[in-house]
């Protein structure tokens, strides 16, 4: 050990809720007999002002150079001491943190002796990583102001206009020969009880782009290729008229490449009988697009387009290629059967339409429409789930035959004209884009954003945003909404003028590194690049810390800092120091894991004292060896939680998590260790009783009660 090394061990009574549980002075005895430990102390309330005084006060006294904090959770409580550890002089990233509460005190009520040793055991753990912390900082990268927006739909333009606004450069690019997207092949859109024609809405936003000052159009213009960073983008662009290419600095991207319908080619006629059309169709034929090549052809009214609209019965069948096996609601498609319906009736009030559907999703304002369509007379025939209808084509005469759930019976209805409202996919860019950006999309072709609840219109990658239909299915006024979310997205880093991440990083060590470029592929923000000797390096400013390059490097060098091998190895082997045979070694992650356990001490459920948890980002953290190793001491068990699928902090991290505790549990069968003492457990942050009772059965199962 650095003889220089000098622990200081602050541990809170938090009033009686740790001090009324477990006796805190033996605590504070033991820490002070614990190597490195230079001071230890006993305050009643640690994170007060006065406390939080003193303890800067014992820093510069005692001259400490390592922090380790017993009190509640990290997860409430480390920004401040570390502020206050920051304040003292001290990196704050000298500072480790130990639960003593959510993880002892408030678990183990009725055990005082049990819960002392714990307590104690934690701290040994705690002050065995600080000794060997290292310092962090904070790493900046400098971000400028040209955003590129990829799509000129109503999501993308209205990102573009929303930064240009605050005075930052908008590009916009546009693979088709106009801005507008789905607009421009829609008739009207509904809104508020009030039909607007959607070329109108697209005309006048285009109009607002194209004259700002900010904002430059490219339209009929694909992207090539794509290279760098946040901050430091090079895009190459490439006109589809003249070819000409242009490579241009870009700081941050807005993805909004919109969506398709998908062909229900094979299903009802489709493609096989001129009479069967999609939603997308019809709104064609009504914008009269089918006669007028010119896009932007107004809506057809009254006796024209009566006269082009021969047909007396309109079917449409709703939930096509949606709401089954591998799909949910497609969103969109009661409302744009009913907006259609209308449409229809408008034209030619003669005609009769049936609506075939599932469920009517109809919500909000959507319902004038649908009150509207029943005055009208449009018939609605709820079909079962299990019993689609079912086309017929006789005499040349196509018919729908479906059985009315609310009516009891099998209809047979005529049709001149079927419409299938279909479910949607992503563009047909969208794999190339995908590819460029590295980002992810699903099976559907519809990019995935970071998290559905924490960064919902973030790309995992820092500086790229996504919005509107490129992500699912919207309608205009939460596609315009999701543009705004977007811009604002990336005004962030434009506005401040850098991107910083915490110091909590990976850091390659190239010396044993064997470029097999593993990291490079696995690191889910793309925050490893490698250089033109396929020698791998981290950009720190992108990288979140999960540590899942670490875990998997065959070499072993990389290491996160604050999270290193050897810190985690120095806990385990600290917290199975004594009695390891009764002892299960936890590793749970900063986010669900440990919001789990947090849940399960604030609810003061009680379940066994045996586990030693371990404090990791991400489960994707956690490597084999570690748990080789808690087993060579003797470990009980070892646990691992993370967060459930898909919600990992760090996108995938859980599951290379799985996948990695397979091979370990291989490894471990090879070595003669039982594999089935190896668990693994996912758990939300609310869900307390799923990690008291994980506790109580894993004691029971491995004998320890
Ligand atoms: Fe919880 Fe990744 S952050 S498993």
């Amino acid at each position: 050990m650095d003889e220089s090394v000098r622990v200081g061990v602050f541990i809170c009574d938090c009033g009686s809720n740790i001090a009324g549980f477990l006796n805190v002075p033996e605590v504070v005895e033991y820490a002070r007999g614990l190597k490195g430990v230079a001071f230890a102390d006993e305050g009643k309330w640690s994170c007060s002002v006065d406390y939080l005084a003193r303890l800067k006060e014992a820093i510069k006294q005692h001259q400490l150079n390592r922090v380790v904090i017993a009190s509640c959770t990290p997860r409430t409580h480390e920004p401040l001491f570390k502020q206050s550890v920051k304040e003292a002089g001290l990196n704050p990233y000298l500072l480790e943190f130990v639960s003593i509460r959510e993880q002892v005190s408030w678990v183990h009520m009725g055990q005082p002796e049990i819960a002392t040793q714990k307590a104690k055991d934690l701290v040994k753990m705690g002050v065995a990583k600080a000794i060997l912390l290292e310092e962090g900082e904070e790493v900046r990268l400098p971000v400028k102001t040209d955003c590129m927006i990829i799509g000129g739909g109503i999501a993308g333009m209205t990102a573009a206009l929303h930064i240009a606004d605050q005075g930052f450069r908008a590009v916009l690019v546009e693979k088709d020969v106009q801005l507008g997207g789905l607009l421009n092949r829609i008739c009207r859109v509904a809104h508020h009880h009030q039909t607007i024609p959607a070329s109108e809405i697209a005309r006048t936003k285009a109009a607002l782009v194209t004259s700002h000052p900010n904002i430059k159009v490219y339209t009929n213009t694909e992207i090539e290729t794509v290279q760098g960073y946040i901050g430091n983008y090079k895009v190459t662009i490439r006109s589809k008229e003249d070819n000409r290419r242009e490579t241009l600095d870009i700081s941050t991207i807005v993805v909004a490449t919109g969506m398709r319908e998908i062909e229900p080619v094979g299903q009802y006629g489709y493609g096989e009988d001129p009479r069967v059309i999609t939603q997308l169709q019809l709104e064609e034929i009504l914008i009269g697009m089918s006669k007028n090549p010119e896009p932007r052809a107004p809506c057809l009214s009254g006796r024209q387009a009566r006269s082009e609209l021969k047909i007396k019965d309109v079917v449409m069948i709703n939930c096509v290629n949606s709401k089954n096996q591998s799909r949910g609601c497609c969103n969109l498609g009661c409302p744009i059967s009913v907006k259609n319906a209308l449409a229809l009736k408008e034209i030619n009030r003669e005609i009769r339409i049936h609506i075939l559907y599932r469920d009517l999703s109809m919500v909000k304002e959507e319902h004038f429409d649908l009150d509207q369509a029943k005055s009208e007379g449009i018939k609605f025939v709820r079909f079962p789930d299990d019993r689609y209808p079912v086309v017929t084509r006789a005499n040349g005469n196509l018919s729908v035959h479906v059985h009315d759930i609310l009516l009891g019976r099998e209809l047979e209805i005529k049709s001149d004209l079927l419409v299938l409202t279909t479910a949607f996919q992503g563009d047909d860019t969208v794999e190339k884009i995908k590819g460029l950006l590295k980002v992810s999309a699903n099976s559907d072709g519809f990019f995935q954003e970071a998290h559905v609840k924490l960064g919902p219109v973030d790309f995992p990658s820092a500086g790229i945003a996504l919005c509107g239909c490129a992500k699912s299915p919207k309608n205009l006024k939460e596609s315009s909404e999701e543009g705004t979310a977007a811009a604002m997205r990336v005004s962030i880093p434009m506005k401040r003028g850098y991107v910083e991440a915490e110091g909590i990083v990976a850091d390659i060590d190239p010396t044993e590194c064997t470029r097999c470029g593993l990291c490079y592929k696995n690191c889910p923000f793309s925050a490893i690049q490698l250089g033109d000797d396929q020698q791998p390096s981290v950009i720190k400013a992108l990288c979140k810390g999960c540590g899942l390059c670490a875990a998997d490097c065959p070499k072993e060098c990389i290491t996160i800092v604050h999270y290193s091998d050897d810190q985690l190895l120095a806990q385990v082997e600290a917290a199975l120091e004594e009695k390891p045979g009764e002892k299960i070694l936890g590793f749970v992650c900063h986010w669900c894991a440990l919001g789990g356990v947090d849940m399960a001490g604030v609810s003061r459920l009680q379940y066994p004292p045996n586990g030693r948890l371990i404090r990791v980002m991400c489960s994707a953290r956690v490597p084999v060896k570690l748990i080789e190793r808690a087993f060579e001491l003797g470990a009980a068990g070892v646990l691992v939680v993370g967060c459930e699928f898909p919600t990992c902090h760090y996108i995938t991290g859980n599951y290379a998590c799985e996948n990695r505790m397979e091979r370990a549990k291989k490894k471990l069968t090879k070595r003669g260790f039982d594999p089935t003492r190896l668990w693994v457990a996912w758990c939300s942050a609310a869900d307390g009783p799923k990690f008291a009772a994980l506790m109580r059965e894993m004691v029971k199962q491995l004998g320890l009660s």
